[in-house]
């Protein structure tokens, strides 16, 4: 069947709307909950709190096409398969319907001849086959017997094909069910089944049933409810399902390939490595600058990231001769063609065409000091390895990602060591880290719900004791553990029963105002004058996020913090101490 990517969008978004399901928009692609990763990486990310429990504004039945980062695969970026931004399209039960019908609804989705009319023989799926912590998914495997598919379409896997978390190995999680469509290959051998990757089966969905929570440590409970969350690649979908060779020939890239061709005089199918890089990376920064958290080409983190997307755009360009400045133009085309899914991009438009200039401006005047140096470097090598050292200068000095010295070396029968740059890298991010309010304070242990919970606390506490005590008191050691905090304070006295108790009251008094806890990320200076309270003054960077509990408290800190005060229980004290001269010691607890 032929399907375009807004078709696809329009049918999922509507069949599960006929199914009771509120279609709710994409969130940020910088997820709110989770510090541990740059971007969003799957539709369920925004979702987390929810799984784990929290109400959702709009309900127990939700369906959306969110937009995905994922970068961890960039170096494969050119090939017929690899993106490094994509939309997911989803449904997800909180707490509401479990695994009947949600297999029931990706069945009729899959298969009616209303929505995407799939042969029934062209679909096989593998459900999972059970390990030593978590029984075989027998039941899932009935229902789809009981839908009519045949037992030779159906496969037990184990756990690495068939159990569901993010990648950071810590979140809700569960089994699932996943759906193939045969393309109609020969079988490479006997034994080819779906999770075989010689690309005669091609999965297009995945029906996670959360029931589970990971930790930190590994310790596996059970979730308060039982979820549903299901996953489609749009572009791989659209691909598959149209018979496509390659994600970049289906209809979303058509007016950026036909733009780069005449660009360049070039044909996409001789330059295919090229014009996939540009095509794929320049969407991907379209949608990071045009998203409303404001990131701008930098050395660190997210913003690290987009400026190694365009200057890899940007080399990629002058490889295929196109000198002029052209990034606008080619933006433009992937803005007019999103706006009506992302408003933002239009909405930030002007934002996107003048950062992308500027980074522009900027590499160009870089590029040749860069090269200068880089051949400067290699006239003086003695051996065919470009040190580690080296590669750094480049990176620091020039702003060189260390992909673009490895294609230079590559150009000039060198290698890299790679190795002894990671670890220049990892020393250089550590400094940075340091200069980065959030990850100092307290020592984040983990963030998990539980502890998350006592990092909120944690603010309260602070505003607390200032009211009793005034504004000089300062926190002055903070150690959080999924049970318990404690709380280091300027005093110069032994708290009494009587103190003890009033902390304790106007804590509870504070969580029980149900305030929402928020956070925005503004420049160190204005946080100051705003009043923001700060523990490691001189170890911010310029640009601070500042979480604010309504009128209670407002701190410059990383987070991450519940949602709402109202999360946190009950506090009581467990032990006042001394913790040297002139500081106290409060241990307490969430109950
Ligand atoms: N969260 C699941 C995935 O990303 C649906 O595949």
């Amino acid at each position: 069947m032929k399907v375009t990517a807004s078709e696809l969008r329009e049918k999922y978004l509507n069949f599960f709307a006929s199914k009771d399901h509120k279609i709710i928009p994409s969130a940020s692609i910088v997820p709110e909950n989770d510090p541990t990763v740059l971007f969003t990486t799957a539709g369920m990310h925004p979702l987390v709190p929810y799984l784990l429990g929290e109400s959702h504004p709009s309900g127990k039945r939700l369906t959306d096409v969110q937009k995905c980062i994922r970068t961890s695969d960039i170096d494969e970026v050119g090939d017929a398969s690899h993106l490094t931004f994509f939309e997911m399209l989803g449904n997800w039960s909180l707490g509401d319907y479990f695994k009947k019908e949600a297999i029931t609804y990706s069945y009729e989705f899959l298969t009616s001849e209303k929505y995407l009319n799939i042969p029934k023989d062209r679909l096989y799926f593998t459900v999972f086959a059970g390990d030593k912590d978590f029984p075989r998914d027998n039941e899932s495997y009935e229902i789809w017997r009981s839908l009519g598919v045949e037992e030779d379409h159906l496969f037990f896997l184990p756990k690495e094909n068939n159990f569901w978390i993010l990648g950071s190995g810590i979140g809700p999680c569960g089994p699932d069910t996943e759906m193939f469509y045969d393309t109609g290959k020969e079988k490479c051998s006997p034994e080819c089944n779906p999770a075989c990757d010689c690309g005669k089966y091609l999965e297009i969905w995945n029906d996670v049933f959360m029931e589970y929570y990971k930790d930190e440590e590994g310790n596996l409970s059970k979730l308060k409810q039982q979820n549903v969350d299901t996953g489609m690649g749009l572009e791989r979908t659209i691909t598959v399902l149209n018979g496509l060779a390659s994600v970049y020939d289906s209809d979303i890239f058509s007016g950026i390939k036909s733009k780069l061709e005449e660009l360049s005089n070039l044909k996409y199918e001789d330059n295919l490595s090229s014009f996939r890089i540009i095509m794929d990376h320049l969407r991907t920064s379209t949608f990071i600058l045009a998203d409303d958290h404001g990131i701008t080409p930098s050395n660190i983190g997210a913003g690290y990231v987009l400026r190694r997307l365009l200057r890899r755009t940007i080399r990629h360009l002058r490889k295929l001769n196109i000198n002029d400045y052209v990034l606008n133009d080619l933006a433009g085309i992937y803005i007019d063609e999103y706006a009506d899914v992302y408003p933002e991009l239009l909405k930030n438009k002007e934002v996107v065409f003048s950062e992308l200039e500027k980074e522009y401006n900027k590499f160009s005047h870089t590029l040749k000091d860069g090269e200068r140096l880089f051949y400067k470097t290699i006239r003086h090598l003695e051996g065919n390895t470009l040190s580690g050292k080296d590669a750094f200068k480049l990176f620091d000095t020039f702003g060189f990602p260390i992909e673009m010295t490895e294609e230079l070396a590559k150009e000039n029968n060198l290698s890299v060591d790679i190795d002894e740059f990671n670890k220049c890298f990892k020393e250089h991010q550590e400094k940075s880290r340091t200069i980065d309010a959030g990850s100092f304070k307290g020592g984040l242990a983990d963030h998990s719900i539980e502890s998350t919970k006592y990092h909120t606390l944690a603010h309260l506490l602070l505003a607390t004791l200032q009211e009793i005590y005034g504004k000089d008191v300062m926190q002055k050691g903070c150690n959080i553990t999924t049970e318990r905090i404690r709380f280091d304070f300027n005093c110069d006295h032994k708290l009494t029963d009587e103190e003890k108790k009033r902390v304790e009251d106007r804590v509870n008094e504070m969580i029980k105002t149900n305030t929402p806890v928020t956070f925005e990320e503004i420049p160190y200076e204005q946080a100051k004058a705003e009043g923001a309270h700060g523990t490691f003054d001189d170890k911010y960077g310029s640009i601070v996020k500042v979480y604010t509990i309504g009128n209670l408290s407002k701190e410059i800190c990383g987070g991450p913090h519940v949602e709402n005060t109202g999360v946190l229980g009950h506090f009581r004290i467990i032990k006042e101490e001394s913790s040297s001269a002139g500081v106290r010691r409060i241990k307490g607890i969430l109950e």
